[in-house]
């Protein structure tokens, strides 16, 4: 379980304080897989940062499987931290390492016995579907299987809470599916806990059950995502299911806005409704899919005779129908339009960047233990490989 308590965090530049997020409060329970979405620069990765502690909140509290990290001295944040596994959008993967190497670094760093290990490692890539690759390089590997190299890595010492930042941007639609699909095993076998940083709409309809939308360190808006794209008046939830462009209404029909509410919508209702209402029911365009193993969305339709009040109509059925001059849902709100911008390249990513720089444990930009938030611990030989 997570839970972020009116976290505060600013940052002091040019003499003033930079107020990065804003009271933000979340709250993840035990096997959910909750997505954080926003723009550039929104503050998502600096949440992350702060969920784990590598950056201390300027106030406010962070529970991790409850217990405050927010409280704890140097040495427990340590041990706390292990419970943690994070992966990044770049999988800073030791070049010089085998995938078994890399796997094993976290594993090293605490000490865990050579014999031990092997074992250890040997399931958390086969887990990673990585049984093939064990003795390859990371030069010789693809961009999806890199990053189930930084999966398995993240999650060798068997933490409760799984931290991801932009774990599949830049990777293609079909990779993306299967890290996703990959993580959605890993809770359903291991209970994991996952926040989910990203800033595609997709990858929140796919794997997450909630969703927060942040927007210069505050969220604005956030849910479960059944409850969000059943919400007609959800700036989130019209962004997860997006409205596509309608055909005009032939003849100067009546256009209506349908949106599904509930889970049990009859899946002929358009036919069912042209029978009831002996009027001609034209579909002008269509956007639903199944969210939650449910069909979730809006579709547009125009009807010839203006006078039929079609939200009377439909009510009761799961289906709210606004006449579609009344509302502006047709465009999706500025909010959730950025929220489909292109991802920051790989390896171009400000917070990765960032979060190099800004190493607490004081070690090199791009050390390894800073790739799996290890603790600081002597840095193992290769002997000890
Ligand atoms: N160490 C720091 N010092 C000063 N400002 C910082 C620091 N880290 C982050 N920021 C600022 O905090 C804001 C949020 O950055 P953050 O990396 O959290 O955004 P993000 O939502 O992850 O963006 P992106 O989608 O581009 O990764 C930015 O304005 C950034 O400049
Ligand atoms: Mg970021």
């Amino acid at each position: 379980m997570i839970e972020v308590d009116t976290l505060t965090k600013a940052f002091r530049r040019n003499g003033r304080d930079h107020v990065v997020l804003d009271a933000v409060s979340l709250r993840v329970d035990a096997g959910r897989i909750a997505g954080v979405i926003g723009p550039s620069g929104a503050g998502k990765s600096t949440l992350a940062r702060c969920v784990n502690l590598l950056e201390r909140p300027t106030s406010g509290r962070v529970v991790v499987g409850g217990q405050d990290l927010t409280a704890l001295r140097d040495r427990e944040l340590q041990a706390a931290r292990r419970r943690i596994g994070t992966i990044f959008q770049a999988a800073n993967l030791l070049s010089s390492r085998t995938v078994a190497g890399n796997v094993s670094l976290p594993l090293e760093i605490a000490g865990v016995p050579r014999a031990e290990r092997r074992t250890r490692v040997a399931e958390l890539v086969a887990r990673v579907g990585l049984e093939d690759h064990a003795r390859t390089h990371p030069a010789q590997l693809s961009g999806g299987q890199r990053q189930r190299v930084g999966i398995a890595r993240a999650l060798a010492l068997r933490p409760d809470v799984l931290l991801s930042d932009e774990a599949t941007s830049g990777l293609d639609p079909d990779t993306t599916r299967s890290i996703l699909a990959l993580l959605r095993g890993l809770r359903d076998d291991l209970g994991l806990t996952i926040l989910l940083i990203t800033h595609e709409m997709e990858v929140v309809r796919d794997v997450c059950d909630q969703v927060a939308l942040l927007r210069d360190g505050r969220i604005v808006e956030q849910g479960d995502v059944g409850a969000l794209v059943t919400d007609p008046d959800s700036a989130l939830g019209r962004g997860l299911v997006p409205a596509r462009p309608v055909a005009v209404a032939p003849g100067g029909g009546q256009s209506w806005r349908v949106t599904y509410t509930a889970d049990d919508v009859d899946p002929a209702w358009i036919g069912r409704l042209e029978h009831e209402l002996g009027t001609r029911v034209a579909l002008l365009g269509a956007s639903v899919e199944a969210v939650d193993g449910r069909p979730a969305g809006h579709v547009t339709v125009a009807l010839d005779d203006p006078t039929i009040d079609l939200a009377e109509r439909l009510r009761g059925r799961g289906l709210h129908a606004a006449r579609l001059d009344e509302t502006a849902a047709d465009a999706p709100p500025a909010a959730v339009a950025d929220l489909v911008a292109a991802p920051p390249a790989a390896g171009e990513d400000p917070g990765a960047v960032a979060a190099t720089d800004r190493d607490p444990t004081g070690e090199p930009a791009g050390d390894p233990a800073e790739a799996t938030d290890l603790p600081a611990a002597p840095t193992p030989t290769e002997e000890r490989a």
